[in-house]
């Protein structure tokens, strides 16, 4: 009765650990969230009131999203890209996740995968039935594909269209792509598309953001939303802008949303206008000092020559590679590390990286992130004692899995 295609589909990876850690606590014992990657903060103050303002909003609002905040999202765009957008290259959808979805079922070509890449981008190919073809990229080259490897791809298949997606900061590697004008002159050479999934944009750490978009304007659809810089994954809040050349893709995913998810809940709609209106300098600051200072200390204590990794660099994640130990597959590294650690962590594979690579995803979000921003100030540096204080299973998390591997 069910599909082969969606029959050899398992859970999403994320959601499937989520819910596998929430079981072993039912059960009782004490574990560590390494595995689920969420937004520790609360939603800006600001952004909830709105959002109780505007609980009486109960009709339907028009598919492409309510021109107010279509508006304010180009505004918000044009700004931090220096250009300026129009209201109708945006699109609203219930999170990122399903216009992705939405664009794929309406492509007709192949999509590039760098391995790692983001859990749901592959199988939204397989749903889609588009073929897709990994790139296994380096940790030298932070974890993103090299031009000559994409181009390779291309070269392959001349007479194929093709999606590239990029997302920098990353999940699951927390790095930052440094070679986009490099990337960028394949995509014009051979005239492709980019998916650039900015979500973790405003959590760049230390350098200024960097879009590809900046190099290639006409080719590339952004992809963001309020899941990760507003803390409000739950609420299902994404956008995408499609560079006006491209106008039939979004006229597709207009048809293809409007026979499914209608219109993103409108209380949410008018809600998300002050977050992309307001002010929320200080709190994008918080967030990302106390990530930062936390992806710092998993890196400064984890790392040796037993296990090594990339420093993070924006985002919530980092990818520790187990060196001394024996698996066959990072699945059964992690199945082990949850078993005898109480440890949740994500295989490298489900990121695409081949099964036999002993790395997993560590997502450093498991701590009370409100009592955290509440308790540190702007102007002084975090220590070690905020951490070991707000974020206690940070630290055990790291002690434990240090001396299992030094044992
Ligand atoms: C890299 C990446 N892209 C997209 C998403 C989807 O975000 P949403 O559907 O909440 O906009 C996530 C969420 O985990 C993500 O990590």
């Amino acid at each position: 009765m069910i599909k082969d295609s969606i029959k050899n589909l398992g859970l999403s990876a994320t959601l499937k650990i989520n819910e596998k850690s929430k079981l072993i606590v039912n059960q009782g014992k004490n574990i560590i969230k390494f595995g689920f990657g969420q937004s520790p903060f609360p939603v800006p103050k600001t952004v909830v009131e709105e959002l109780k303002n505007n609980a009486h909003e109960k009709s339907y609002l028009p598919i492409q999203g309510l021109e107010k905040l279509r508006i304010s999202i180009a505004n918000y765009e044009s700004k931090k890209k220096k250009y300026s957008f129009h209201q109708d290259q945006v699109i609203i959808g219930p999170g990122t996740k399903e216009l992705m979805f939405l664009m794929q079922l309406a492509f007709d070509g192949e999509i590039i995968l760098p391995a790692p890449s983001w859990v749901s981008y592959m199988p939204q190919s397989i749903i889609a039935k588009n073929n897709y073809h990994w790139i296994q990229t380096k940790a030298e080259n932070n974890w993103f594909p090299k031009s000559h490897e994409i181009e390779e791809i291309i070269l392959k298949n001349k007479k194929k269209k093709f999606i590239l997606f990029i997302n920098s900061p990353n999940n699951p590697s927390g790095q930052v792509c440094k070679n986009l004008k490099e990337i960028s002159e394949i995509i014009k050479k051979h005239n492709i598309l980019v998916l650039s999934d900015e979500i973790y944009s405003e959590l760049t750490f230390d350098t200024k953001y960097e879009s590809l978009f900046e190099y290639c304007s006409d080719d590339v659809i952004i992809s963001n939303g309020l899941s990760k810089w507003c803390g409000a994954g739950g609420w299902r809040l994404g956008y995408f802008i499609i560079p006006k050349k491209k106008v039939e893709l979004l006229k597709s995913i207009k048809v293809l949303a409007s026979e499914t998810f209608s219109a993103v809940s409108s209380p949410i709609q008018y809600a998300a206008i002050s977050a992309f209106e307001g002010n929320h300098t200080n709190y994008i600051k918080k967030s990302k000092k106390i990530l930062k200072s936390i992806g710092d200390y998993v890196y400064r204590n984890l790392r040796s020559n037993k296990i090594i990794m990339n420093k993070p660099m924006g985002g919530f994640y980092l990818l520790p590679e187990f060196l001394n130990k024996n698996f066959d597959t990072s699945s059964n590294l992690c199945d082990e590390i949850l078993e005898k650690l109480n440890i949740a962590l994500l295989p490298g594979s489900d990121f695409g990286f081949l099964e036999n690579k002993l790395i997993a995803r560590l997502s450093f979000t498991d701590f009370d992130g409100e009592n955290f921003m509440k308790k540190i100030n702007l102007d002084n540096d975090i220590t070690y004692e905020d951490i070991k204080n707000y974020a206690p299973k940070i630290v055990e998390g790291v002690n434990k899995l240090k001396s299992w591997v030094e044992n």
